[in-house]
């Protein structure tokens, strides 16, 4: 009975039901394959809303974008904590951060706003901003020291450039391992430190979506190590050995030290979630931003043109002195190019899920219809629908570098549906009480990265012609997806 999986009977009132043919895991193989062809097809069989049985679940998939915001309105009814903390402990290995079950009584997501926006946002870029250009220009100085051309794996670039810069942000620097060049040996060591990290962060990333299916990590012997490994480099004691820590990982430490009763190992581990959570995605996106804009001679006219107008007036000079640059918030907020070019990178490339689950039964009013849901099934938003909608999106699987840009060359926010404008219509950073915390700044970095790639390097493909790599779709519902192979690029300092 237990192999057969009960199967459930839709009941009157509830959205049309695919139980699938397998015993339990119902439709999970066929959605895990694609999830955008099979919910384009379940939605042209059933409409916009349908029930759908994945490994043992109820999962209520709302597909019309006027209806996103009913799930926020009814959000007395659902729950999205649980699910996201009991896949956070999974998935980190630390005790449950659930206030109810009485590890700790910090509420992390207040502790995320605080730490990533508002005045605290400032002080990151400006670290970024400051890191980024070590990292381009110092640490990989070997590499770069005559002006012949470096040819690198582009995916590989990002991923070394923007983990490395991001952990020196959040996590700061080695004492004594100042930026001075006369201290080559100690600067070494960091980055040697901070590129173990990497591979180890690279393993235990490579199964996150096993761990987030729900299969125990000690199935994967290496990847259970590497996340060991980085939890013993962000033990507190390893922390307070750092300078220049951000507000969010200080504070981290001090709300883990005075509301929690984890021991030392599932303190570091919660680091190890803001480490997964700060670079999982920013990674692939960055990619997807400057493979577009390789590949877009259009929008990299325009994207220079933009860094050099905000350079200029913000009294900026490029020089490879020693003497970085800088730009502030206010003057990146002021990039509408380079804002249009990752917003439509990451559109192309983002395929994150909302899921909310039922707290009890009740009945989940849509625009112009209603439906009974039982507690505890899911009601979920998959963004990518809307995201390659050609209603909304002409010729959606195309790069348009100004898709988000309006005629006064301002960021455009109206977009439209059946003649009807949309609320929702961009979201690879959810949406409602959820909304990633970290997104302002993951933007600013990547434009602060498009900015300094620009203004020091001369950079091109190593082929013109190559083909936009697919997307790795086992990762779909995580956020952005990774390449399934890297592309060859090739990069020089400027001679300025
Ligand atoms: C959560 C996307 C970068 C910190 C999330 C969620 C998404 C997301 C979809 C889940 C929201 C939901 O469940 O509805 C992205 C994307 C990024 C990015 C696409 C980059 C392009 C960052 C960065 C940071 C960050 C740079 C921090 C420095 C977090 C945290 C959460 C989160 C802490 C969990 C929030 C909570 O549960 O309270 N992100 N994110 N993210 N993100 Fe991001």
């Amino acid at each position: 009975w237990f192999l057969l999986g009960r199967r459930r009977r839709r009941r009157q009132g509830e959205p049309p039901l695919e139980n699938g043919f397998l015993p339990y895991l119902g439709c999970a193989l066929q959605f895990g394959a694609n999830p955008l062809e099979f919910l384009r097809e379940k939605q042209k069989k059933h409409g916009h809303i349908f029930t759908c049985r994945v490994a043992g679940k109820y999962i209520h998939f709302l597909t019309d974008p006027f209806s996103y915001h009913a799930l926020i309105r009814q959000g007395r009814h659902l729950d999205w904590k649980k699910f996201h903390f009991a896949t956070s402990a999974k998935a980190f290995g630390h005790g449950s951060i659930d206030p109810a079950e009485g590890n700790t009584t910090e509420n992390f997501h207040q502790t995320f706003i605080r730490t990533l926006q508002g005045n605290a946002l400032d002080a990151l870029i400006e670290a970024m901003m400051e890191n980024l250009q070590y990292v381009m220009l110092q640490s990989r100085t070997p590499k770069l020291q005559s002006n012949a051309w470096v040819t690198e794996g582009l995916y590989k670039f990002c991923c070394q450039v923007m983990f490395e810069s991001g952990f020196l942000t959040l996590f700061g620097k080695e004492f004594n391992s100042n930026h001075d060049k006369n201290l080559p040996s100690k600067q070494e060591t960091e980055r040697a430190h901070i590129l173990n990290a990497l591979e180890n962060f690279k393993e235990f990333d490579r199964i996150f979506p096993a761990l987030v299916a729900g299969l125990p990590i000690h199935l994967f012997k290496s990847a259970h190590s590497a996340r060991e490994k980085l939890g013993e480099a962000l033990l507190h004691k390893n922390l307070l050995k750092r300078d220049n820590l951000s507000e969010l990982v200080t504070l981290r430490m001090f709300l883990n030290d005075t509301l929690s009763t984890f021991d030392d190992m599932e303190k570091a581990k919660t680091h190890v979630a803001v480490l997964w959570a700060s670079q999982a995605n920013t990674i692939p996106a960055t990619f997807w931003s400057l493979f577009y804009l390789l590949k877009s001679p259009e929008a990299m006219r325009a994207a220079t043109k933009e860094v050099q107008r905000t350079l200029e007036s913000a009294g900026e000079k490029i020089s490879l002195d020693g003497k970085h640059i800088s730009l502030n918030r206010k003057q990146l907020d002021n990039m509408p190019v380079l804002n249009s070019i990752i917003k439509e990178a990451m559109r192309l490339s983002s395929a994150s899920m909302t899921f909310r689950v039922a707290k009890e039964d009740f009945t989940l009013h849509l625009e112009n219809d209603f439906y009974n849901i039982r507690s505890d099934d899911i009601v979920a938003l998959y963004p990518q629908l809307l995201h390659f909608d050609p209603e909304i999106y002409a010729d959606p699987l195309t790069f348009k570098y100004d898709r988000f840009l309006n005629e006064n060359g301002e960021e455009k926010t109206d977009f439209y549906r059946n003649g009807r404008k949309l609320k929702y219509y961009y979201m690879p950073f959810g949406t409602g009480i959820a909304k990633c915390p970290g997104r302002l700044f993951a933007v600013h970095e990547i434009k602060q990265f498009l900015a300094l790639i620009f203004s020091y390097f001369e950079i091109e493909l190593v082929d013109n012609n190559v083909q936009c790599p697919s997307l790795d779709q086992s990762r779909a519902g995580l956020g952005i997806l990774q390449p399934v192979n890297d592309i060859d690029f090739r990069y020089r300092l400027k001679c300025l």
